[in-house]
């Protein structure tokens, strides 16, 4: 049987979310809402056109050239909205209606709403499900023999229809034949001004259509996101979901309720993640790692055994066994060689760090490779701009770099040197070779009453 297509209503004006960007396009667990409602349309749908109006460029930007858009200039409701993706629809077959804020639309719940809409033969069919608070959906209304005749909006509805409490998910299934030539009678709102989608099933039933409805068991997947609170319950849910996923594949998580991890990122068994910890974006983690409490990653790579705590690593890979934090830095371009430690107070951008150099303390290291087996004292850090340009600086295998040393780039130091503490280093440094540049020190005896408060 031929695969049904998909339009996605994404053009409301979200008013509720006041924001300056579409409701569709706020994010749950690193996507947009309608990311996942596109996905769960494309595994059991031929071609998804996404109804797009205001914010249209964001959403266009983001899934590009994945989806058919169509564009509703003027807001006038959801029948309005399907109403624009008419004319690119074929004119037979089946046609799945989805919302794009309705984020945990699974696609097995698309398929069986499908099924059912074949077994009953209907020319729609509507997903709905039962819930203990139905306050903001709209409510199905039955006969008495238990069919479908309409759905009513909260806003209309009279206390005996909201005390109902079977709702409507906003998803559907029509006929297109039935769909093409009823939808565009489908009249205005008079309270609203505005083309209800749902008003076009009592269009339908008048038609002679049959109507059907498929009831959730799980309400979860209808669950849809209006406001902010909404949308950070609903991110808990997900938040949930991903972190119960992760601890059935190994992961230890102190406290699941803290730690809070993009769909879709993947992490190794017998990793132990503390409180506090976020893994955002293109990010991975391997196997028995540490990570936390307090550290946040995003778009890092973290192969295995690596312990990260309270730290900050963005655009950063870690290789195995290597060390981070606490309260270290990674900017963009951080790669860090296995076994290698970066400690406390440190941060690195733009850098490569050798098989176990250490840097422990208190240092700054940019636009600069550091060799296998460095290792930089306490304080000394990287000169790399001259408030014009940026300098490369390459500390070659085994150098020393002293505590509170300065290292002006461009520089080399050269593989086994070492630098004195204190220096401020400008010239290129041999292999093998010892580097200073301090002041002589000078010693004035009993002249420190001078400085020192009279007792
Ligand atoms: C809608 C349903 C309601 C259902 C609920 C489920 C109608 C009239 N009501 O209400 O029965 O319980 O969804 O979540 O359909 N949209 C457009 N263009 C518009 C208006 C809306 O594209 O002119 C899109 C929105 O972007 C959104 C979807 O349609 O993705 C639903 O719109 P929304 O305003 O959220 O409808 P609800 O009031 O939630
Ligand atoms: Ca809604």
């Amino acid at each position: 049987m031929q695969r049904p297509w998909a339009v996605i209503l994404a053009a409301g004006e979200g008013t509720r979310m006041h924001s300056s960007r579409p409701k569709v396009m706020h994010y749950l667990c690193g996507r947009p809402m309608l990311w996942y409602v596109l996905e769960a349309a494309r595994t059991v749908t031929e071609r998804q056109l996404v109804v797009v109006g205001r914010g249209a460029g964001q959403i266009k930007e983001y899934f590009g050239e994945g989806c058919l858009y169509v564009e509703q200039q003027e807001r006038l409701g959801t029948g309005h909205a399907l109403l624009q993706a008419l004319a690119l629809l074929p004119d037979a077959g089946e046609l799945l209606v989805l919302c794009g804020d309705t984020p945990f639309l699974q696609p097995s719940v698309l398929q069986a709403l499908l099924e059912c809409h074949r077994r009953e033969q209907a020319a729609a069919t509507v997903l709905t499900a039962e819930l203990v608070d139905p306050t903001g959906y709209g409510r199905v209304l039955r006969s008495e023999g238990g069919a479908v005749k309409e759905i009513v909006e909260e806003l209309h509805a009279t206390p005996a229809q909201r005390a109902v409490r079977e709702i409507n998910t906003g998803s559907y299934c029509f006929e297109l034949a039935a769909l093409k030539r009823c939808l565009p009678r489908l009249p205005a709102n008079p309270v609203k001004k505005e083309y209800y989608l749902t008003d076009l099933l009592p269009l339908l039933a008048a038609e002679g259509y049959h109507l059907a409805a498929f009831m959730l068991e799980d309400a979860f997947s209808a669950l849809g996101v209006n406001d902010r609170a909404q949308l950070a319950r609903a991110a808990a849910r997900l938040r949930e979901r991903i972190n119960t996923a992760l601890m059935l594949e190994g992961v230890t998580l102190l406290d699941p309720a803290a730690v809070y991890i993009d769909y879709g990122i993947k992490v190794g068994p017998d990793t132990v993640i503390y409180p506090q910890t976020i893994l955002e974006g293109d990010t991975a983690v391997g196997k028995e790692c540490v990570l936390g409490p307090g550290t946040h990653l995003i778009d890092s790579k973290l192969k295995d055994r690596v312990i990260c705590r309270q730290s900050t690593l963005w655009q950063a890979t870690v290789e195995e066994g290597a060390s981070i934090g606490p309260f270290a830095y990674l900017r963009p371009g951080s790669l860090i060689g296995p076994e290698a430690k970066i400690g406390d107070f440190v941060e690195i951008k733009n850098s490569s760090i050798g098989r176990g150099a250490k840097i422990p303390h208190l240092s700054y290291v940019g636009d600069a490779s550091v060799g296998p087996d460095v290792n930089m004292g306490a304080g000394s850090i990287i000169a790399n701009y001259d408030g014009r340009r940026k300098h490369r600086t390459n500390i070659e295998a085994g150098a020393f770099i002293g505590c509170n040393s300065n290292l002006v780039a461009p520089l080399t130091v050269g593989a086994g040197a070492f630098i004195a503490a204190g220096s401020t280093i400008t010239r290129h440094v041999p292999p093998g070779s010892l580097s200073l540049s301090r002041a002589p020190q000078q010693i004035k005896e009993g002249l420190a009453h001078k400085f020192l408060k009279k007792r």
